[in-house]
């Protein structure tokens, strides 16, 4: 159970608890209010299924169908959903991509010769790991299987999709360590950077395949974007493309955790029943820009 993933995993759920709440009670009011419509309009004759489903604190578990599955690779995220919520709920450990073990062995072989032992230099080692990103597999097979057999009728995605590039990072830097995989010369282009990032956006489409293949009802909240400005920033009505719902600042300075994905153009077949944004002021000058989009079932 304590594989390298889920080791990150439960280091960055501490890190993620431990936030002075104060500052965020609007958004979890809101996603808390966006999931438990999702929960309170699931098809009581089918299975519901939440993943990223964490400790539960943006999950109000209390409207959540008998039956209700939890899906999180953090070891701990059932028993903390137990102590908050009073709820021993059916759970999957793992990794809902399957991605992830691939990219860590891939690491591991970069840095390092299997045969000897011995450390390549960090520019070879650079070189190989963004040789082999590309051809990595990420099937969510067991995600694929889980839904094939119990057939869901709902799937909540609750703040985990915007995760699974950073998440990425975290495991490259720890294989690297104690160097960092990236390049320290902002001038200099960071190809192993890049090829995480194309990686991670395969592994996010790959998901989303397999979400819209369920035919279940989808209510998904992640991280659009993160953007940093000292000013306040403001959102006007929402538009498909999140740039320009923003207001507020002559240029924006963002970073986009779904590297390049718009969910709702990956999902363009689908009936939206909610979409809506909400700024989260996470840090000093920095705001996440979250998304949150519900889609009508569809006949797989
Ligand atoms: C930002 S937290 C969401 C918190 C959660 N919704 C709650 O209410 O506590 C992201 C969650 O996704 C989980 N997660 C991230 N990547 C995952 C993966 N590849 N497979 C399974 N769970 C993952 C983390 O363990 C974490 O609990």
């Amino acid at each position: 159970m304590f594989n390298s993933l889920s080791r990150i995993l439960a280091r960055e759920q501490h890190a993620f608890l431990s936030r002075d709440r104060q500052e965020w009670w609007n958004h979890l009011a809101r996603i808390q209010d966006f999931l438990g419509e999702g929960l309170n309009q699931a098809n009581r004759a089918h299975p519901v299924l939440i993943l990223g489903a964490g400790s539960g604190l943006e999950i109000p578990w209390k409207q959540a169908p008998r039956g209700t599955t939890g899906w999180d690779a953090d070891p701990f995220s059932r028993v903390r959903t137990l102590l908050r919520h009073g709820r021993w709920a059916p759970w999957v450990f793992g990794d809902l991509t399957d991605a992830f073990e691939p990219l860590r062995l891939a690491a591991e072989r970069s840095v390092q010769e299997s045969w000897s032992g011995r450390r390549r230099r960090l520019d070879i080692a650079q070189v190989r790991l963004a040789a082999l990103l590309p051809s990595l597999p990420m099937e969510p097979i067991a995600l694929r299987r889980w839904i094939h057999t119990h057939r869901p009728g709902t799937i909540l995605a609750a703040n985990v999709m915007g995760q699974l590039a950073p998440l990425a990072q975290r495991m490259l830097e720890r294989a690297f360590a104690p160097e960092l995989p990236w390049e320290a010369d902002a001038e200099v282009p960071d190809r192993l950077h890049e090829a995480l990032e194309r990686w991670a956006e395969r592994v996010i489409r790959s998901l989303l395949k397999a979400l819209d293949e369920s035919g279940a009802e989808l209510w998904l909240v992640h991280d659009r974007a993160v953007l940093e400005s000292a000013s306040a920033l403001e959102l006007g009505p929402f538009t498909l493309d999140w740039k320009a719902q923003v207001k507020g600042v002559p240029r924006l300075e963002a970073w986009d955790p779904l590297c390049g994905v718009e969910v709702v153009a990956e999902l363009a077949t689908r009936t939206s029943l909610r979409q809506e944004r909400w700024f989260w002021p996470v840090g000093e000058g920095q705001h996440h820009l979250v998304e949150a989009l519900a889609f009508a079932t569809k006949t797989p």
